[in-house]
């Protein structure tokens, strides 16, 4: 098992790593602190697979287990699904001091982080995600929230949680397009900060999508303390906490104009990091080499890489200046200078119409 810590002071947490942690998850939540009652949410799918061992290994530690199912999908992340939860931690009485479990990807996260946020101004909760996105991006950094039918994440929090406990055995049940999807962020940290990274994953590509775990492991830590070093710089996103949305400008407009159906969030950040290379070469920034490099390792991992030709690059910019990263006209890209080098830089619609790649 590896831990990485997140270091925010008051507000730090561990973060393991490893195989055949969910049996051995009260000890852990014990050492954060955690003692009484616990709500696991989580959905029909994870309780199928999860579920039973999770309640059984809390119960032998000697917690009050009651578990919360709400149904799969982003269509749930809502305020209803919310209502359903704080509903149960009322009925079964829970207090300050009471936690709830996130077990699930990023929707079930997300949700049970901002129900924790709110829930009595406040409890303590655990993200246990089975995931790969869930594992190496969403379940690390404290943003929690549910969609509005106006948008998506509209309503939320910054709300860190007590532990994140990632066991990789859960992987291998996860479908292979949701797992290659999650690989688009991984490839995304090697982009944004780490060469090694990057180069580790060019070498060991075969061994990863093979689920070997001892590879698994080491990049989900690598990847978790990325995350981690750029939440501790910048929790609140006030600036540098951006660079995380490296190829996310172009891969939100592309999930927004396609109805959030067609594409899974990695698929469209994967075509938006490509674009965002292929930017950043226009405007200079970086080589040739990076962006063969990138694209190559993209649709080596499976990942796509073009905007589809029925997306024309003026509908695109015109979703991404409805988005929250547009103000005064031109619109915040994140572009990278080399492989572990990014930066900033505002560019205007006609600009970046002109340098989209179809
Ligand atoms: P998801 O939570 O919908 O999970 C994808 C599917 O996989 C679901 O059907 C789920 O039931 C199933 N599943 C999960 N684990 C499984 C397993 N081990 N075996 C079999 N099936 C399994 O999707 P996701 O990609 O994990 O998360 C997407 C959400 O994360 C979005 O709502 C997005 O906004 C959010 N997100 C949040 C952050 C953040 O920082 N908070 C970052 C990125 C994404
Ligand atoms: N997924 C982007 C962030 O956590 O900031």
């Amino acid at each position: 098992m590896r831990t990485i810590k997140v270091n925010l002071g008051e507000r730090s947490y561990p973060i393991h790593v490893g195989a055949g942690l969910l049996p051995r998850m009260g000890e852990f939540l014990q050492q954060v602190g955690c003692r009484g009652k616990i709500a696991i949410v989580t959905n029909p799918t994870i309780t199928a697979l999860y579920l039973k061992p999770v309640e059984g290994a809390l119960s032998r530690s000697g917690f009050k287990v009651t578990s919360v199912l709400l149904p799969d999908g982003e269509e749930h992340k809502n305020l209803n699904s919310l209502s359903v939860i704080y509903d149960r931690l009322i009925a079964e009485r829970f207090e300050r001091d009471s936690a709830i479990v996130a077990l699930g990807g990023g929707v079930i996260g997300d949700l049970t982080g901002f129900a924790a946020a709110t829930f009595l101004r406040g409890i303590p909760y655990v993200q246990v995600p089975t995931t790969l996105l869930a594992q190496v991006d969403s379940s690390v950094g404290g943003k929690t929230g549910v969609n509005h039918q106006e948008g998506k994440n509209l309503i939320g929090a910054f709300y860190q949680p007590r532990l994140v406990l990632i066991d990789v055995e859960v992987l291998p049940t996860l479908p292979r397009r949701e797992f290659v999807a999650g690989m688009a962020e991984v490839i995304k940290y090697g982009i944004i900060e780490d060469p090694h990274l990057f180069a580790f994953l060019e070498q060991n590509l075969a061994g990863f999508l093979a689920l070997s775990s001892e590879l698994v492991e080491e990049i989900i830590a690598t990847s978790c303390a990325i995350k981690a070093k750029v939440v501790e710089k910048d929790e609140r996103e006030e600036n540098y906490r951006s660079i995380l949305n490296f190829g996310h400008t172009v891969g939100h407009a592309l999930e927004a104009l396609t109805g959030y159906g067609r594409f899974l969030h990695g698929e469209a950040v994967a075509v938006g990091m490509v674009q965002a290379a292929s930017i950043s070469l226009s405007q200079g920034f970086c080589d040739e080499r990076s962006l063969g490099r990138i694209r190559q390792l993209i649709t080596a991992a499976g990942l796509p890489s073009e905007i589809p030709p029925d997306i024309k690059p003026p509908g695109l910019v015109k979703s991404m200046e409805v988005d929250k990263k547009s103000s005064g006209g031109r619109i915040k890209f994140v572009l990278c200078e080399a492989i572990g080098k990014t930066r900033f830089h505002w560019l205007s619609p006609e600009e970046i119409v002109s340098q989209l790649k179809a």
